[in-house]
């Protein structure tokens, strides 16, 4: 028997205007998506804002359904819109935030695990990683990549 432990590094700042001024401009940018979600439903509004290697910037936020399961996350519209029309551009980073009732949610916004696995496919399809920024009021967490936050992903390299 073999016991592992596991080590990611979080990095986090109280303000947005700590972070350096290429985060600040992608949380900006989510946030300013947040603002066009289509979220009848849950009332819970989620911007992503990507950056590729090119400089280009790509805002994605959640479009819901009155099917609920047919939603789909902001992570999610911004990545695969990037891949669908960069398809050899690497991703940088994303931003991600999100507000319910009361505005910017507290605590940083946390992709879903779905959401994960989408940014680790694109990390092995690009072999880049990927920044993640979660905005938040009390604070803005910073990761290096997406696999720290799913880690033991299923990848493509499984298939064999
Ligand atoms: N949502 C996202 O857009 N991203 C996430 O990572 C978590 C959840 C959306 C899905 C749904 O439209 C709403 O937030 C409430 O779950």
């Amino acid at each position: 028997m073999r016991k592992k432990e596991l080590q990611i590094y979080v990095y986090e700042y109280d303000t947005v205007l700590e972070l350096p001024e290429a985060d600040q401009k992608l949380i900006l940018a989510a946030r300013e998506a947040s603002e066009h979600a289509y979220a009848p439903y849950s009332k819970f509004n989620v911007g992503a804002a990507l950056m590729l290697e090119n400089g280009t910037l790509i805002k994605g936020n959640n479009q819901e359904n009155a099917d609920y399961t047919d939603g789909i996350c902001a992570e999610r519209v911004a990545l695969f819109y990037a891949n669908a029309n960069y398809p050899n551009t690497k991703v940088e980073a994303i931003a991600v935030t999100a507000k319910n009732k009361h505005g910017l949610v507290k605590d940083p916004a946390q992709p879903c695990g779905s959401c994960r696995q989408a940014l680790v496919e694109a990390e092995s399809r690009f072999k880049h990683p990927i920044r993640l920024i979660l905005d938040g009021a009390k604070k803005i967490m910073v990761v290096e990549n997406a696999e720290s936050l799913l880690p033991f992903a299923f990848k493509p390299d499984a298939l064999g």
